[in-house]
């Protein structure tokens, strides 16, 4: 899918958060700068995150918090978790998995190689590159077929 401006990929957003329902978990993958942030806001924003709450990334607090009408909506980025030590204990440590049990929707950056980590299966993995007029998504996963054809 060509996301030729940022308003293609708000509206991408809004498209998957009609899509999500209670411990889902959605990856967001793509070098640096791709638009992964970007795309994670617009899905909070069409999860009925108010305008007036920033959303910031989540790079250095690793996950954020915010309470929706469908439950609880974690954000989380995990880059600088990929070559930790130990990172089954770090990233269990944060309780994604238990949160997902639980009923939280998880949108993570940088999650693709860890799996099981993350609890069961993802719903949907957004993978964002640049193209030459803005951005290209591509869609894996159970979702993913909600999505392709528009
Ligand atoms: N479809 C698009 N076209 C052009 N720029 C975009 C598009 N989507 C996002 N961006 C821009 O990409 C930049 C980097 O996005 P960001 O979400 O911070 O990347 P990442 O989290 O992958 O490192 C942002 O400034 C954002 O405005
Ligand atoms: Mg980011």
């Amino acid at each position: 899918m060509d996301l030729r401006s940022r308003r293609d990929t708000v509206r991408l957003g809004h498209a998957i958060a009609a899509l999500l329902e209670p411990s889902m978990l959605v990856l967001l993958s793509g070098d640096l700068g791709a638009g992964k942030t970007f795309l994670a806001r617009s899905i909070c924003r069409g999860l009925g995150v108010p305008a007036q709450d920033r959303i910031t990334s989540p790079t250095f607090s690793l996950v954020h918090e915010y309470e929706v009408s469908r439950g609880v909506l974690l954000h989380a980025d995990l880059y600088r978790l990929r070559d930790a030590k130990d990172v089954a204990t770090e990233i269990g440590r944060l309780g994604l998995a238990e949160r997902r049990r639980e009923g939280a929707i998880a949108l993570v950056e940088w999650g693709n190689e860890l799996g099981s980590l993350l609890g069961f299966a993802y719903d949907l993995q957004v993978t964002l590159t640049r193209a030459d007029a803005g951005r290209a998504a591509s869609f894996d996963g159970p979702l993913a077929k909600h999505l392709s054809t528009k």
